[in-house]
């Protein structure tokens, strides 16, 4: 075994005995038949005694006969498909230095969004196929036989053999065309050391449209033919990101030229290939008239965030996918930063908040997991992008900023990414840079949130003249883990004026309330209001006593809080709620102080809560779940009403979201008015398709509303939906549709929708929209479904939820079963709150 390839087998990581320097790529795609050849010319150093070379290759067919590294052949060659490794060993010991290895390789172009894959397109009339590449995160492996580990960073040199009239793209410009007959072969320039995993090429017909940043770097966005007036938008923000980031960084983008391209079949939102990014469709491209507003707010945030990759992910990588959030939750992170210069009205920094609390509820499960893990095989890598490494990370980055401060923090940065410029780092090192550059103790601050699972609440209580605190973990179940953080408090009392800010480093702390009281607030004990976590800055929750609690729903009604304080309260206490640390009954009385909010960002956080305390209802008080909607109905039609359907001249951007997000919500509330009116627009909208009395932002909205009137014996709403969809060539109309046809009552037509999924009218890409609406009393029946059809109707389905989810469907499997039992233990205790009735009656007269 010592001495045989099989020693190889079972290791997380390549040896390191040899490292690859500089790889020569010659890639040749037959787009008909779906396959591809390939010639690799990879300069390795070898650096320790070894007879073997050891690389990463899966699903390729490797010409043994070709393989020479420099003038040695080999004696064996070993392919273990299970280790994704491709072992070659030679009679003797290699010479310490530089050597060429070369060989040859055929694979398929395959259907699975991965590796090197095929891509369907409808040109002329005509179905044609474009090939395209996703290699994150291990699956370079699969278009050419490489070190594919992010730390291996090598210098590539690619050429391409395509059909003549095709556009060729790769990561850097082309130096040189050559024509032969119906092949041309396109030759790029060699990269500067990069990450296998960003490496990109794309093959197809697509028009184009160009700008430059202000160093004078080409920006492109490619689209389908005729299509790049939806490319304009897209292409300004990445120009003007670019600009942002180079001045943030204090570094120029690093690469000769930058390409976006929409790909019609692509598995991620986007992807940040060095100088060629890919993104799905529905994720780049906007149109005056076909896009609603959250579409256009969503291709801002992935362009600004696939762009900060560049520099945060492509020029600094991370040493091991253990750091995945480094890159990830960076890159989240930063996007907020570039998006709210470009477009302030949008609040953006308050949106982000959407961020911080789908973090705040994975990880309060039993089943999350720390921001840093341990991953031993490609196969595990999936499963960490998640609200973890995204969420979680993006708001631990936003903490460790606001305890900083921007200035100092931008300054570290940019230091950290000159310091590891075309090199990799691990977590360790963006903390090692910080500490250096602050003062502070980053490093043992941070630990704290990034190798441990779970956050804390702070239990906060007014002890005569001192807050008193105390930290536990939080768990959704209503336990307290043993966790214990350095966590970043803010306060303020009365007033934002005076701030208290320290860090709690034990389980409790005491401090005197005139240490962070605005100068002598003359008013008395009466109307004092003290908040923790200002700005909700800080990646944890908070429990007041009752009488701090009053005292902010006072601040709320009062309207002296901030928004995202707003949006603090209600989370905080929606949570503690499902955990059982408070009634449902002081939830209720506390959105009750919201009935005259009008801002997007706080209502949605407001709606979403409503729509889970709706859910719970129809479970855990039926008697009551008629009186709890109305009430949750009065909270969110005032606003409603106010902005009506149609949309004004002059409205602002935030409006217009939440225009349909609380038509959306009434909807889903069953608020009669709002699903005929809905339904009433949809009727004109489906005779006439340029109605302005429906358009993108409401549409939703009204299809929601028809599917709630659907049922097998009233099917033309389906129907109607169903050829919208067939005559639309927009992807976000589509997702608009897909995203309402399971969410029937009726259990049948929910089958249907299901059935409907894996057609061929349906992409695998999209299958999320519809397993995503599927509506509360379709859920059972839609999970048998799943459970049996998958596997005998639908193979090519299931091999896509085989292989793309599997890793991380074990975790997501638990993660869900954790969350049902959760809500079990939560119904329970509802139905034992006495006065829960009472309070719903009082707030409906109240609210009369
Ligand atoms: N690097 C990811 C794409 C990715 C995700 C590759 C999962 C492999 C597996 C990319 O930068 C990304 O994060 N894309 C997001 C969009 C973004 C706006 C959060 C996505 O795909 O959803
Ligand atoms: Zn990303």
């Amino acid at each position: 075994m010592a001495d045989s390839p099989a020693q190889f087998r079972g290791q997380a990581r390549l040896p390191r005995f040899a490292a690859p320097l500089r790889y020569d790529l010659r890639l040749r795609p037959d787009l008909a038949a779906c396959t591809f050849s390939g010639a690799a010319a990879v300069a390795v150093a070898v650096s320790a005694p070894t007879r073997f070379l050891v690389l990463n290759a899966a699903e390729l067919d490797v010409d043994r006969a070709s393989i020479r590294f420099q003038d040695l052949v080999p004696t064996d060659v070993t392919q273990f498909e299970e280790d994704e490794i491709l072992v070659i060993g030679f009679d003797r010991e290699l010479t310490i230095g530089e050597g060429v290895l070369a060989m040859d390789f055929t694979g398929t172009l395959n259907d699975q969004m991965r590796g090197f894959y095929r891509s369907k397109y409808v040109c002329n009339g005509e179905s044609r196929n474009m090939a395209v590449t996703q290699f994150e995160a291990a699956d370079a492996r699969r278009c050419f036989p490489c070190w594919d580990e992010p730390a291996f960073k090598a210098k590539f040199k690619l050429t391409l053999e395509v059909p003549s009239d095709l556009i060729a793209l790769s990561n850097m410009p082309v130096v040189k065309e050559t024509v032969s007959g119906p092949i041309k072969t396109v030759y790029y320039e060699e990269s500067p050391l990069m990450s296998t995993y960003l490496v990109a090429i794309v093959v197809g017909l697509f028009d184009y449209i160009e700008s430059s940043t202000s160093e004078g770097t080409k920006v492109r966005v490619y689209t389908q033919v005729g299509k790049t007036n939806q490319g304009t938008f897209a292409l300004d923000v990445g120009v003007k990101s670019l600009d942002l980031y180079k001045d943030y960084f204090a570094t120029p983008y690093p690469l000769p030229k930058l390409d976006m391209i929409a790909i019609p079949d692509f598995a991620a939102g986007a992807m940040e290939n060095y100088g060629l990014v890919t993104y799905r469709e529905t994720a780049l491209l906007y149109d005056e008239l076909q896009s609603s507003a959250s579409n256009k707010q969503q291709v801002a945030i992935t362009v600004a965030h696939e762009l900060a990759h560049q520099w945060f992910g492509n020029l600094v990588t991370m040493e091991w996918w253990t750091h995945l959030w480094l890159n990830e939750g960076f890159a989240s992170w930063v996007s907020y930063l570039a998006v709210d210069s470009l477009f302030p009205e949008w609040n953006n920094w308050t949106q982000f908040l959407d961020e911080t609390t789908s973090g705040l509820r994975l990880d309060a499960l039993a089943e999350s997991h720390p921001i840093e893990v341990e991953i031993n095989h490609a196969s595990e890598i999936d499963a960490i992008f998640d609200s973890i490494s995204y969420d979680k990370g993006a708001s631990v980055i936003r903490m460790l900023q606001s305890y900083l401060g921007a200035e100092r923090f931008q300054k570290a940065l940019a230091s950290y990414i000159k310091k590891y410029a075309y090199s990799n780092a691990k977590t360790e090192d963006l903390w090692a840079v910080l500490e250096e550059e602050s003062g502070e103790p980053v490093k043992d601050l941070m630990t704290t949130w990034t190798k441990q699972q779970g956050y804390p609440v702070i239990y906060a209580k007014l002890n005569g003249q001192y807050l008193e605190l105390e930290q536990a973990q939080f768990l959704s179940d209503g336990s307290s883990g043993t966790g214990m953080w350095i966590v970043p408090i803010t306060s303020c009392c009365g007033s934002y004026d005076a701030q208290k800010k320290f860090l709690l480093k034990e389980k409790t702390d005491k401090m005197h309330i005139k240490e962070f009281t605005a100068s002598q607030s003359s008013d008395g004990d009466k109307n004092i209001w003290i908040k923790l976590n200002i700005d909700q800055t800080g990646f944890y929750r908070v429990k007041y006593d009752d009488e701090l609690a009053a005292g902010l729903v006072n601040a709320i009604k009062a309207k002296k809080l901030s928004l995202m304080d707003k949006i603090g309260i209600v989370e905080d206490s929606y949570a503690l709620s499902v955990a059982r640390k408070q009634t449902l009954t002081s939830l209720l009385r506390l959105l009750n102080a919201y009935h005259d909010e009008s801002d997007y960002t706080v209502l949605s956080h407001v709606t979403s809560v409503c729509l889970s305390i709706s859910k719970i209802s129809v479970d855990a008080t039926p008697d009551l779940n008629n009186d709890i909607k109305k009430l949750l109905i009065n909270l969110l039609l005032p606003a409603a009403i106010k902005l009506g359907w149609d949309r004004k001249d002059g409205e602002s951007h935030l409006d217009v979201m939440l225009r349909s997000l609380l038509l959306i919500g009434l909807v889903r509330l069953g608020h009669n008015e709002t699903i005929n009116e809905g339904v009433r627009r949809f009727h004109i909208f489906f005779e006439d398709r340029k109605t302005s009395l429906l358009p993108p932002d409401t549409r939703k909205a009204a299809y929601l509303a028809v599917m709630r009137t659907v049922s097998m014996s009233n099917r033309s709403g389906y129907d109607a939906l169903l050829k919208i969809y067939r005559e639309t060539a927009e992807p976000q109309e589509k997702s608009r549709v897909l995203g309402s046809l399971s969410s029937s009552p009726d259990k049948d037509i929910v089958l249907e929708a299901l059935n409907f999924m894996f057609t061929d009218e349906v992409r695998n890409q999209d299958s999320y929209y519809i397993l995503g609406g599927i509506s509360l009393e379709g859920r059972d029946v839609a999970w048998t479904w799943l459970k049996f059809t998958s596997e005998e109707k639908a193979a090519e389905v299931s091999e896509f939820f085989a292989c793309r989810m599997k890793p991380s469907f074990q975790r997501a499997l638990k993660q869900s079963l954790e969350r049902v039992r959760i809500s079990a233990r939560w119904i329970e205790s509802i139905r034992s709150e006495p006065s829960l009735g009472e309070a719903v009656q009082e707030l409906l007269r109240g609210a009369a």
